[in-house]
């Protein structure tokens, strides 16, 4: 029996956000119900008639991609005036790295190693995006990934589980704020879940098979970690997982999130990745994935209409209860009393005064400072000191374009607000130095010289040129994936030609992803890598480039010499016949006819040395950081207990500047291999120069464990390496034992 709406007893304030729900969902009709699980596209700035009836029906329990305030204003009164029960809206938006001020794309946020830089990112996005309606956004991507082939590893936090954790959460904090009912707040969405970054060959939306010990030891941790620190919802991958795709795996969604995590939010699927199990070929049509997506509890379908055209029917046929729509639909309604729009929609918008603009814009260029990588500065190239330049070349294809450096995933970015470098650099030495710009091609992708004799006769007549290269925005994103991760067009025999002229070069490149620099690092003095910075992304570098402030950046993903490397990243395993640099024997030194086994039967291609051009955790500074002193509280624990890790880190160098401390383990013998190290904590501090530091870690036995051949996690007794330095290659390093628990400990 359905109780009068009029009774509306859910706008009781005073009552839980589920309560609520409950009190509401009992009033509702099943058409009501599965009008919740549905997410419609907006219009982009009007609404169709079709679109304002389906809402009168209350057949739409979200809107996705509509940012006109007015016309976001006017969803919500149609929603809440003229539907029957009044159900306000998730108005659903990609603010991945930014709204209108964008920050750095999340792979360079990720250089900066700092949940407090990239929380505070996350927070003004979060008021920008409100301002307008939005509350609801679908980030962080979480995904780890180690092929930057795969064009979304723009969009991740890199290769480590543990950094990427530690950053997603601060991410879902920025944006969710201490009250989610705050009006500046939006819901967080952990995506894609689950094992999207595996895609086989980089290949967008490919195929990812994944062992289940890998998946829970690295894809899973760091959408666990977003469930622990109360992330919202979730999204559904594309992406077929061992098999069955993500968006029907009931072992991934029911099992895993629901049972074994107690995650009780709402999960979206992607777009139209309920209709796409057809294409995947798991279903024969719309009603058997409306049935796979709705067994697996994917709450809410992004866009395509299965749920709507068949659970209805489903019900009916009882292959699937209406008691468990309730629970989907509840998590839709809980999610929306928990961000308050019940109790204060519409909210209308604000345009930001320009002094607040200023404030967001000041922060994104403290960000892209802190998220540069400084990767080679020969002879300290760098920093540019003004007063001995008379004139230099600003030469590439990105080096004045406002929107490039903003990166993919920026709907709503405000190209307006950017400063490109050449702009950044003209600022900085305010008419004190010459500055010739050449752009040297039309695009990033040119394979066109004609641009080639401006760009040498700049260098020629200048003291330094400064060429900022890389890839245009449209290069790495979703769907784009490349094969080849080199400088695109004939950006490498720009660069040997700037080389010739005898000019000193200082390449800053901008990218969605490692690119593969080999060919042209020794023609190269100084090699800043910018990701794209977004907004003020000239500015930031200007200011590296010239001291104003030292790069302090450290890769959150590993740079391979060639892409035939890939997957390569720093916690690899062993294997049982490791490299080293005594059996890598080049393919060009091999001796003809050399026997079989001359070569060393060891893990590395012939045509590359095994090692990575830049490894995990790398980066320069302008100072010079010294480790010394590493000292730990004890060399053997016990389950449950902790061990105390500290050094000394001393600026020896010619400033001041922050270092990236990284602590990382190995597990010297485990019932399944180990990583040859793993990163256990980082600390990002400021260390004035001639000054020295003590930096400590808390290292706790739990931090020790994985997921074993039972799936189960557990911590095995041994012994434990562990490094403390700036890189995954740290050299100073210690161990302790981890002793096996006394026979009547164990129960
Ligand atoms: C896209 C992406 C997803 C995004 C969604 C809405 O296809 O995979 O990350 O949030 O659709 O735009």
């Amino acid at each position: 029996m359905l109780n009068p709406a009029n009774s509306k007893k859910w706008t009781d304030t005073s009552l839980v956000a589920e309560v609520r729900a409950t009190m509401l969902l009992d009033c509702m009709t099943l058409d009501e119900k599965i009008g919740q699980l549905c997410q419609l596209s907006g219009n982009y700035g009007y609404i169709s008639e079709e679109l304002a009836d389906s809402i009168r029906r209350g057949h739409a329990g979200s809107i996705i991609n509509e940012v006109e305030p007015q016309v976001i204003d006017q969803l919500q009164r149609l929603s809440i005036e003229e539907s029957r029960l009044g159900i306000p809206l998730l108005i659903g938006r990609d603010v991945i790295h930014g709204f209108n001020t964008i920050f750095p794309i999340p792979l360079g946020q990720a250089a900066t190693w700092s949940p407090q830089s990239i929380e505070k990112a996350a927070r003004i996005s979060a008021i920008e995006a409100s301002s307008i309606g939005v509350n609801w956004t679908f980030a962080p991507m979480i995904d780890i990934t180690r092929d930057p082939r795969w064009g979304r590893i723009a969009e991740s936090l890199g290769e480590d589980p543990y950094l990427c954790a530690e950053l997603g959460c601060a991410m879902i904090k920025g944006f969710q704020g201490v009250d989610l009912a705050d009006e500046k707040s939006i819901a967080a969405c952990a995506k894609h879940f689950a094992g999207y970054g595996a895609a086989e060959s980089g290949r967008d939306y490919n195929t990812a098979n994944i062992p289940e010990v890998e998946l829970r030891n690295t894809y899973l941790p760091p959408f666990k970690a977003a469930v622990d620190a109360g992330v919202s919802t979730l999204m559904s991958a594309f992406n077929d997982l061992n098999g069955v795709p993500a968006t029907a795996n009931t072992w991934l969604m029911n099992d895993v999130l629901r049972s074994e995590w107690s995650f009780n939010g709402l999960v979206v699927s992607d777009w139209e990745s309920v209709s796409q199990l057809i294409t995947h070929g798991l279903c024969e049509n719309k009603k058997d994935a409306a049935l796979a997506a709705a067994e697996a509890q994917i709450d809410m379908e992004m866009v395509s209409d299965c749920y709507w055209q068949h659970l209805p029917q489903l019900i009916n046929e009882k292959r699937i209860s209406e008691s468990h729509i309730d629970q989907m639909v509840l998590r839709i309604l809980t999610t929306k009393f928990s961000l308050g729009l019940f109790d204060n929609i519409p909210r209308g918008f604000q345009l930001h005064e320009q002094s607040v603009v200023e404030q967001h814009l000041a922060e994104a260029k403290d960000l892209a400072c802190k998220s540069c990588v400084l990767l080679k500065n020969n002879n300290r190239r760098l920093p540019l000191i003004q007063q001995n330049l008379a004139s230099i070349a600003v030469i590439g294809p990105l080096a004045n374009d406002d929107y490039e450096q903003l990166g993919t995933w920026i709907f709503d970015g405000d190209e307006q607000r950017s400063v490109n470098c050449l702009d950044g650099i003209v600022q900085q030495l305010d008419n004190q130095v010459h500055v010739h710009f050449a752009a040297g091609m039309e695009t990033s992708r040119s394979n066109q010289q004609q641009g080639f004799a401006e760009a040498i006769s700049a260098a020629e007549k200048s003291d330094v040129a400064i060429m900022v290269m890389g890839e245009e925005s449209i290069l790495s994103g979703e769907a784009h994936s490349r094969a080849d991760i080199g400088l695109p067009g004939c950006q490498e025999l720009l660069i040997r030609e700037i080389s010739k002229t005898g000019t000193p070069i200082v390449l800053v490149v901008m990218a969605g992803r490692p690119i593969t620099l080999e060919p042209i690092l020794a023609d190269v003095d100084a090699l800043l890598f910018a990701w794209h910075p977004g907004s003020m992304g000239g500015a930031a570098i200007s200011d590296l480039l010239f001291g104003r402030v030292s790069p302090s950046g450290k890769l959150p993903v590993t740079f391979p010499r060639k892409v035939g490397q890939i997957p390569i990243y720093y916690a690899q395993k062993n294997t049982g016949k490791p490299p080293s640099d005594e059996s890598f024997i080049h393919m060009n030194d091999i001796q003809v006819r050399a026997p079989q086994t001359s070569l060393g039967m060891t893990a590395t291609h012939l045509d590359t040395h095994f090692s990575p051009l830049f490894p995990f955790g790398f980066g320069l500074s302008y100072a010079k950081f010294e480790y010394a002193n590493l000292a730990l509280s004890s060399q053997t624990l016990k389950i449950g207990e902790s061990i105390e890790i500290s050094a000394d880190v001393s600026n020896v160098g010619e400033c001041d500047a922050e270092e990236i401390v990284q602590l990382y383990i190995r597990d010297k013998v485990g019932s399944i291999t180990r990583p040859i190290k793993e990163l256990k904590g980082f600390d990002r501090v400021s260390i004035n120069k001639g000054d020295t530091i003590t930096v400590s870690f808390t290292l706790h036995t739990d931090e020790l464990g994985f997921f074993g051949r039972d799936g189960r996690f557990n911590t095995e007794p041994g012994e434990f390496q562990i490094w403390l330095g700036g890189s995954s290659e740290a050299e100073l390093t210690s161990h302790f034992t981890l002793q096996t628990p006394h026979p009547s400990a164990v129960n």
